[in-house]
């Protein structure tokens, strides 16, 4: 293990692992947390992007950052990880941050990129939150924040395994954060709406029409998502905007997904914009 510094009450500083940590979300959670006394530990595919973070975090905020090098939807760059996690006893929190978007109709786009988006989201987050929290539960202190999306609540068109993935996330924190009631172990399923990061660089979606009002900056987001785990809430959605629309999603998801159809060309029969299905039609033989 490192040696990391001493804090000011004389003992090693917390660590804050975080995924993802080479841009976007995943690098405001490590600027926000090293100054809020914590050591981090920053994992992304970008070694020159983690370098760069690390040496930030140093010089600013006099935090010592260790990076790994790792594809986290690759199982054995995914055990190194888990394994360092497991060999850090004093890992305070866990940001859940890698992610990507891909979109398209299910049946064109290329499965095995799909795949690694489900081991990303479902099975990296799995294994390292299982890995960090012995020691969390061990010291009775300790958080995971797992990085959702709003569109865990839309299962949007074009984009079925990313919803999907982003789901689990959420259903995972939500049966966890019952677990773990009176542990002194937080949990948090963060659900962001449109974010300025690099993600809409890679996801393929034409999101021009999307008004600015709709937009968040990455800070605003993290600054949100750190005050709601210091309130102890299990689900944060950051943005008033992001949260109406969360409220809307029941009954209005079903007007939503057809409407977002029609815009992406897939076959929408005319008058068919209706509202969600009742569970007794879900279940109707088709
Ligand atoms: N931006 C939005 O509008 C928005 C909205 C809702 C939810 N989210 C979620 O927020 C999370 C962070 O995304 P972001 O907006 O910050 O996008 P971003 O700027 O593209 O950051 C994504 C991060 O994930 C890392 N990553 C991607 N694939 C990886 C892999 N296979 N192994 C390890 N690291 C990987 C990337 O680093 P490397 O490329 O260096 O590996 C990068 O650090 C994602 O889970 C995304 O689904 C974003």
């Amino acid at each position: 293990m490192t040696e990391r510094e001493q804090s000011a009450g004389g003992g090693p500083r917390p660590v804050a692992l975080i995924t993802g940590a080479s841009s976007g979300l995943g690098a405001e959670f490590a600027r926000a947390l090293g100054p809020r006394g914590y050591d981090l530990l920053l994992v992304a595919r970008r070694r020159k992007r983690l370098e760069i973070m690390a040496a930030e975090a140093a010089v600013k905020h006099g935090v010592t950052a260790e990076i790994l090098v790792a594809d986290l939807s690759d199982a054995a760059d995914l055990q190194r990880v888990v394994e360092r996690a497991r060999a850090i006893s004093d890992i305070r929190i866990l940001v859940n941050a890698a992610g990507f978007g891909l979109h398209g109709a299910f049946s064109e786009v290329d499965v095995e990129r799909e795949m690694d988006m489900v081991r990303l989201h479902v099975e990296a987050c799995v294994q390292l939150t299982h890995a960090v929290l012995p020691a969390m539960l061990k010291a009775q202190r300790g958080s995971v924040i797992n990085v959702a999306s709003l569109g865990a609540y839309v299962p949007l068109p074009g984009f079925a395994t990313y919803g999907a993935t982003k789901a689990y996330m959420v259903s995972f924190s939500r049966s966890l954060a019952i677990e773990l009631e009176g542990t002194g172990v937080r949990i948090q399923a963060l659900c962001p709406g449109f974010t300025r990061t690099e993600f809409q660089n890679q996801q393929g979606a034409d999101l021009s029409l999307v008004p600015k009002f709709m937009w968040m900056a990455p800070d605003q987001v993290v600054a949100s998502s750190l005050q709601a785990l210091d309130k102890g809430q299990v689900v944060c959605v950051p943005g008033v905007l992001n949260r109406i629309a969360a409220r809307l999603a029941g009954p209005l998801g079903g007007v939503v997904q057809r409407r977002v159809a029609a815009q992406s060309g897939w076959r929408t029969p005319p008058g068919k914009a209706a509202a969600e299905p009742t569970p007794a039609e879900e279940s109707k033989p088709r």
